[in-house]
């Protein structure tokens, strides 16, 4: 079925709901086609709401059997029901149950929101619209109720049978080969956070005690056979559950925290109280079968939907817009862990590289919107870079500025005072602004204000004065919906480097600086420091302290200086990026790329430091990528040239620095067994750099190596490694090792996507063909969100020269992708979509050819709400 033409919702809209639900009490029977749900809600009228406004409860798609109100059945004209919404026609009391009856078939959902199966077990997905899928209800998160929950289901087919909060009770249904379990969650939580899933899989079993106390059953079901591949998920989940014990003083709730790996998910995982639900990607590995990466992704979404228990469960959103409110504050407290957990500079350069790749390209399209956006006609479009990744750049902004106890002080203050509330952005703010005395109210803009600030910084060492004046000025470009821009509030670090290399003492205006920071606020400002001796090398925006695009008057012998010894690591690896940045920019502008010798020079000093950490050796050697050099372009972009200048830059790395990149990738060869810990994993990502660069030439020499290394793995991560340099050229050893891969994996449904994304992004004619002949073999299924993604999605986003080919096949490929995904899951079609969201930067021929392709999926009939207003807002 498809959707109706899509109506925007206002923020500004906004009113309080009219009715309230104190508790729910459901009882699902599960069947394949005909599961039934009957919900009995203790309605309310809220004070606060509209007076007299009806009882109107939503619906999607759902077949109703029958309506009580306190126990009596409802006459058919006492009510009116459509699939889309349940309506009580005649006046009721100010309190009063609802009994509803309703019909779902689980089987037949393919959107996967809602009830659904997965591998025939039954799941459910409810954020952001998904419980009206199963009831219907108020379904908005400002609604907040206590649900009991009974699930019924054949003891055979679904002997596991879960729900939010504690076990009550259980046993078999008389006489039936049924059997039910009872839940009850004693936290009132909004419609979204309900769970519920029924299956046959395994319990892997842990506890964990909190620092008050208390024993929590942890469990982790997967399919059976699968119980080995828990074990990391488990681990980072105690460590996550002592983590924001120690960091933000918060302990778990329940007597259970359960998680289940389901392998049809249309996006990560979902925080459902005490009952998450997980895309199995993001809790299933072993050495064998998952990488590196894979690991600190699974790391970091078991700690994110862990940290939601406090931040997004206990203090909810008060509507929508406010999602940046959990998910945002969720990122930044992830991110936060896996620093702690790892290496602080390297996941810092991790993020900004993911924030610069997705959020950045974003913002500078026609998709770009607020951190906290004001209108909305498919609320699941916004799960976006902006709301989660730069939501979560606006809070460690917040940090910056008020400093470590400041932080902390209005954290609490939130977490008391809305323990149990719907809050928004403004509660939020406030708490900081009340802890800490900051009048906050400037920076607030952050949360309304699209776009990504484009700051340029001047800096002139006066030798007479002994001083240095840094001019900064700020400017947002127009974005959609929004013409007129004011200046931010910018928090940036910074440090004046002197001839040694050592940070000088920071003066300004006549006073020490007792935290390196400078507050812009102004379109532009000037900053005098004083007492230097000599002249210093500008290090701003230290650990990317502020989300913004920044040019400076450094010179490329500066970003080499900082290259070499800024005290600040990100800041490091940013000057060899940006030396390497003003290389491809004119190299792709010119064809030909101009002397590389500093960048050279740059480069084998970080090579050869013996004091470096490999994992930030191997960030900042590793070039940007095709798509961050396009953004920097910014206009007129053509794919082919990127890439060719860029291939070309990596030549003269090779070349140059060939006996240190050898040396390197022999002195990291270890025979000691695979660990997934962060200094390991960074010794591999250096060896694995080394071995891509040396690869380059594509010698016979070279191309043995790496063969060498797929054949030799004892671990995914180097296995998969030696086939994306193999995927590179077209020799016979690639052929042999996609198919050697192939042949080891295929019954492995995760590793299969490894396998298909890399034939996705090869960059070479051919790989369009071999896209599509890939979407016919069994191990590829249009149904299976995370294959999609894998192989469509890999080639829209990780292939610019295949995906924008100028003959326009690349963009008719996607569009017929898109086009007969909707009729099944709209939600992922429309993020596939999404990868035209760069498309105006693009040269005139290859702009022309996607906005054809973007119209061609516009004037379909019968879109959903998903691609209607993907397609609508692209071409805006
Ligand atoms: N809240 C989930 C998270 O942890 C994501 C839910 C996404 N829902 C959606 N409809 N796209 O980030
Ligand atoms: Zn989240």
């Amino acid at each position: 079925m498809r959707d109706a033409e899509p109506v925007p919702v206002r923020l500004a809209d906004y009113r309080p709901p009219a009715w309230l639900v104190d508790t729910v009490d459901l009882d699902v029977s599960l069947h394949p086609t005909a599961t039934r749900v009957i919900s009995r809600l203790a309605l309310r009228r809220n004070p606060e709401g509209a007076a007299d406004a009806p009882v109107v409860l939503d619906g999607d798609g759902l077949t109703l059997v029958r309506v009580a109100l306190d126990g009596a059945p409802l006459a058919g004209g006492a009510y009116e029901a459509t699939p889309q919404s349940l309506t009580l026609r005649a006046p009721t009391a100010d309190r009063f149950v609802l009994e509803v009856e309703t019909l779902v078939n689980p089987t037949a959902n393919t959107r996967l929101m809602g009830l659904y199966r997965s591998s025939g077990n039954y799941c459910t997905q409810c954020e952001a619209e998904g419980f009206r899928r199963i009831t219907y209800f108020p379904d908005r998160p400002d609604v907040l109720s206590v649900y009991t929950v009974r699930v019924e289901a054949d003891r055979a087919e679904a002997p596991v049978l879960l729900s939010n909060g504690n076990l009550e009770r259980n046993g078999p249904v008389a006489d039936t080969g049924r059997h039910y379990t009872i839940w009850h969650d004693p936290w009132p939580k909004p419609a979204y956070l309900f769970a519920l899933v029924g299956g046959n899989l395994s319990k892997v079993p842990d506890h964990f005690v909190t620092r008050s106390g208390r024993p929590i059953e942890l469990g982790i079901y997967v399919e059976p056979g699968k119980e080995s591949r828990a074990s990391y998920a488990m681990d980072a989940l105690k460590r996550s559950m002592r983590w924001d014990e120690t960091a933000f003083g918060r302990e778990y709730d329940l007597d259970v925290f359960n998680i289940v790996a389901v392998s049809d998910f249309n996006m990560g995982a979902m925080e459902n109280k005490g009952l998450n639900i997980f895309n199995d990607k993001y809790v299933l590995a072993s050495p064998e079968t998952a990488t590196d990466a894979d690991y600190a992704g699974i790391e970091s979404v078991i700690a994110h939907e862990y940290f939601h228990n406090w931040s997004g469960n206990r203090v909810t959103c008060r509507d929508w817009f406010q999602l940046c409110l959990k998910e945002g504050l969720t990122v930044f407290r992830d991110q936060e862990f896996s620093s702690d957990q790892r290496s602080r500079p390297v996941k810092r350069i991790a993020d900004v590289r993911t924030l610069k790749a997705a959020q950045f390209t974003e913002d500078a399209g026609p998709l770009s919107h607020p951190v906290r956006p004001d209108t909305y006609r498919e609320i699941n479009n916004f799960y976006t870079a902006t709301v989660y990744e730069k939501g979560a750049e606006v809070v460690r902004m917040l940090k910056t500025l008020l400093g470590e106890d400041g932080f902390r002080a209005g954290m609490d203050l939130y977490y008391d005072r809305h323990d149990g509330d719907a809050a928004t952005i403004e509660d939020f703010l406030a708490a900081f602004a009340e802890a800490t005395g900051r009048d906050l109210s400037h920076f607030a803009l952050w949360y309304a204000q699209s776009g990504t600030p484009r700051v340029t910084a001047t800096g002139a060492y006066d030798e007479a004065a002994r001083s240095f004046r840094l001019d900064v000025r700020q400017e947002t470009a127009p974005t959609s919906g929004q013409s007129e821009k004011k200046p931010v509030m910018l928090p940036l670090t910074l440090g004046l480097i002197g001839p040694d290399g050592a940070d000088q003492p920071l003066t300004l205006g006549g006073s020490n600086m007792p935290h390196p920071v400078i507050e812009v606020t102004e379109a532009e400002q000037s900053f005098v420091f004083t007492g230097l001796d000599a002249r210093p090398v500008l290090s701003l925006n230290r650990g990317f302290s502020a989300p913004i695009n920044l040019s400076t008057n450094l010179s490329d012998e500066d970003l080499v200086f900082l290259a070499a010894h800024d005290a600040d690591p990100f800041n490091r690896f940013d000057a060899m990026q940006g030396l390497a940045l003003r290389l491809l920019k004119t190299g792709a502008a010119e064809g030909r790329l101009p002397d590389a010798t500093p960048l050279v020079e740059a480069a084998r000093r970080v090579l050869t430091d013996t004091t470096l950490d490999p994992a930030f050796k191997a960030q900042a050697l590793a070039l940007p990528g095709e798509n961050e050099i396009a953004r920097e372009i910014a206009t007129d972009v053509n794919p082919d040239a990127v890439f060719t200048t860029r291939r070309a830059l990596r030549a003269v790395l090779a070349e140059a620095l060939a006996a240190p990149l050898g040396e390197t990738y022999d002195a990291l060869t270890t025979t000691s067994p695979y660990s997934p810990d962060a200094a390991a994993a960074g010794r591999r990502s250096l060896r694995n750099l080394a071995l891509d660069y040396l690869t380059s030439g594509a010698t016979s020499e070279a191309i043995a190596r790496a063969q060498a290394q797929y054949g030799a793995a004892d671990n995914m991560t180097d296995r998969f490694a030696a086939l994306a340099v193999l995927s590179q050229h077209d020799t016979p050893a690639r052929t042999e090792a996609l198919a050697d891969f192939y042949r080891r994996f295929v019954n492995d449904p995760l590793v299969i996507d490894k396998w298909l994304s890399l034939q996705a992004q090869i960059p070479e004619e051919g790989t369009l063909e071999r896209v599509k002949a890939l979407t016919l073999l069994p191990v590829f299924s249009m149904s299976n969100p995370n294959r999609v993604r894998s192989l469509v999605g890999a080639f829209a986003v990780g292939n610019p020269t295949q995906f924008h080919r100028a003959s326009g096949e690349g963009h008719n490929f996607l569009v017929d992708v898109v086009l007969g995904l909707d009729a099944t899951n709209p939600q992922v079609a429309a993020r596939l979509l999404s990868a035209f969201k760069s498309f105006r930067q693009l040269e005139p021929a290859r702009r022309a050819s996607a906005e054809r392709a973007l119209q061609r999926v516009a004037v379909t009939p019968g879109l959903s709400a998903d691609v209607a207003d993907i397609a609508i807002r692209s071409l805006s």
